[in-house]
């Protein structure tokens, strides 16, 4: 049986900047080709039309000169036919002008379909920790600014690159055939407005990844404040998360102030370059006209490609800062794509069906990313159908070591089996599919309560939902609410106390009817009389399943078959109540204290 290599640790490659380390070509050029390639039918009709139209702009200012040049003999048949000829070439150009536009915009809505796709099912597939502690807002705002910017950056290329650089090749080598002295002194201006863009573009790719990151901390930050209103507002802290808010925006309309003033005067000192030119063609061409060295037409042709050769020169400068922008924001969509998803389903993972429920953690230890050892040698075996409680100070590990089981994260060292065979063997959805799991903040959707109930078997019945509940001692309550299984939950559940949000949790879990179970202080939120109730329920529930109960109160754990003492990351104590009340150690210590604060309290 293949059994992935130890799997390297994910690394989510960003930089205090927010910008992922591996900015490197290759990177781009994959993120670019992933995207652009598909469309290479389409760009290729772009760029055959964009050529047509630069054509058709480069014969302008030459029909201006022949119809000029024609009228020396009166306003005849040919003045006649060139006018046609000019009318044709324009109303053509705009034609094609107008295809191009069209056909840019839809490769733009589906770059921008494929990206949120390609991004969205990459956030559903990486490790849970994939973002490095950076907050879902954040996430999302550098997935819509990566996003926008490439799309945005794409059409600029595909609008102005091809069109700019055919007209600039074009109407020089015209230039030099009707006047090449003329050529050389429009010619020399030429490179003034391209050194300038190419001097400027370093402060403007430094300047567009000062923004994003200021963007993305921003969006970060709001989103958790929203999500944390209700200690936002009790901690009284609204007018230091406004302040704090505002100040993150005029931070970063700072830094865009400060831009656009300076590439405001670097475009004015390009438009003083290219008012130069122009009056030192109009000088030049003069005098050749009076000396009858060119004819007028010419001098007019002339000036119409003065006017024609520094638009695109600028095009061409701004393409330059155009594809850095966009290679940032391409980077920021690259960082979520390229992510290493270190918990990928391995080459031959099969399905797991029919479990039995066997889990065996065999010198288990793990770290979260390059923190402190969280889980050290950790070696349980637990038989199907056995219900073990997991027991330990809080930060010993318990949770982590069923994020574990999760297939959440990989161990850094030794491994996990069901039914005896490493869990790295089954593919990951259905490995999970096989575990129910109640956590301790019993986390909904915002929908209804018979579709969150629902949430791990979309098709079950109706029936089947109402069954879940009574035996979770939901229906009860849910039953008085306004819609009863219709009604919304509101986000996160927050519509309902937290109780009622476990007791939603466990029928979930219930209906899923999984061979190993996982509850994680499942019933922490409940008084004293429905946790009773509740247990009866989960008593029932984990019958013939292999259960893991993580609880503080003694009343949960002697149940249990056994009983597992975690401390710092590892197992220290194994066995029924009875056993370990019997050897003195850390857990019947545990035991007395409740049992010393109880007798207190009743005294
Ligand atoms: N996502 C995470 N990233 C980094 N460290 C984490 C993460 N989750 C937990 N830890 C750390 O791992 C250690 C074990 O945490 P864990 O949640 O497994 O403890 P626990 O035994 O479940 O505690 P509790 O009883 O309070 O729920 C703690 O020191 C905690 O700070
Ligand atoms: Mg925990």
């Amino acid at each position: 049986m293949k059994v992935c290599p130890d799997a390297t640790r994910l690394s989510w490659h960003v930089r205090r900047d927010g910008m992922p380390q591996s900015s490197s070509h290759s990177v781009l050029a994959r993120a670019a080709s992933r995207f652009f390639l598909p469309h290479r039918r389409r760009i290729a009709l772009i760029l055959v039309l964009a050529l047509s139209t630069s054509v058709l702009a480069v014969s302008e200012p030459l029909l201006y000169k022949l119809i000029v040049d024609s009228l020396g003999s009166g306003f005849s048949g040919i003045t006649i036919a060139l006018l046609v000829c000019l009318a044709v070439a324009l109303v053509t150009r705009e034609g094609l002008a107008a295809l191009i536009e069209f056909t840019v915009s839809k490769i733009r809505i589906a770059l921008n379909f494929d990206m949120l796709k390609e991004t969205n099912d990459r956030l559903h597939s990486l490790p849970v920790d994939h973002h490095g502690g950076e907050s879902s807002g954040a996430v999302l705002s550098r997935i819509e600014r990566g996003v926008a910017g490439s799309v945005q950056a794409f059409s600029e290329i595909a609008l102005h690159l091809v069109p700019s650089l055919a007209y600039l090749a074009l109407s020089a080598i015209i230039m030099v055939r009707l006047e090449w002295h003329l050529t050389l002194v429009v010619l020399a201006f030429a490179p003034v407005p391209a050194l300038l863009g190419a001097w400027a573009s370093h402060e403007q790719i430094d300047r567009e990844r000062a923004l994003m990151s200021r963007w993305v901390r921003i969006f970060g930050r709001l989103n958790e404040v929203l999500s944390g209103i209700t200690v936002i507002r009790s901690f009284v802290k609204e007018e230091d998360e406004k302040r704090r808010f505002l100040s993150g925006v005029h931070d970063a309309n700072a830094i865009a102030r400060r831009g656009f003033s300076r590439d405001a005067r670097v475009n004015a000192t390009k438009n003083a370059t290219m008012a130069v030119a122009r009056v030192c063609a109009v000088a030049l061409g003069g005098c050749l006209v009076a000396r009858h060295d060119i004819s007028l037409g010419t001098l007019l042709a002339f000036l119409g490609y003065v006017g024609g050769v520094f638009a695109p020169v600028q095009a061409l400068t701004g393409m330059y800062q155009t594809v850095r922008k966009g290679s940032v924001a391409l980077e920021a969509v690259s960082s979520i794509l390229d992510a290493q998803d270190s918990v990928g389903d391995c080459p031959g993972a099969r399905d797991a069906e029919h479990l039995r429920g066997d889990v065996t953690f065999e010198n288990v230890s793990f770290a979260y990313r390059k923190g402190p050892k969280v889980l050290r040698d950790v070696h349980l075996r637990v038989r199907a159908g056995e219900t073990v409680a997991l027991v330990g100070r809080s930060g010993a590990g318990k949770s982590t070591l069923m994020a574990l089981l999760q297939r959440l994260y990989d161990p850094d060292g030794g491994r996990i089996l069901l039914d005896g065979v490493d869990m790295r063997s089954y593919k990951q959805k259905s490995l999970r599919s096989q575990i129910g799991v109640v956590m301790q903040d019993g986390v909904l959707f915002d929908d209804t309560i018979r579709d969150n109930i629902a949430f791990g078997r979309p098709g079950a019945s109706f029936e089947e939902i109402e069954e879940a509940a009574r035996a979770a001692h939901a229906h009860e309550f849910i039953v008085k609410l306004p819609q009863g299984y219709d009604t919304r939950v509101g986000y996160g559940g927050s519509l309902l106390s937290g109780g009622e949000r476990q007791r939603i949790a466990i029928a979930r879990a219930l209906l899923k009817d999984a061979p190993i179970l996982v509850l994680d202080e499942a019933t922490s939120a409940l008084d004293a009389e429905s946790e009773d109730l509740v247990r009866e329920a989960l008593e029932r529930l984990t019958k013939g399943r292999t259960t893991f109960v993580i609880a503080h109160r003694a009343s949960a754990l002697v149940q249990a078959d056994r009983i597992a003492f975690v401390e710092g990351g590892t197992i220290v104590e194994a066995g029924t109540h009875r056993e370990l009340v019997r050897s003195r150690g850390p857990y019947s210590k545990l035991i007395d204290r409740q049992v010393r604060t109880l007798e207190a309290v009743s005294v």
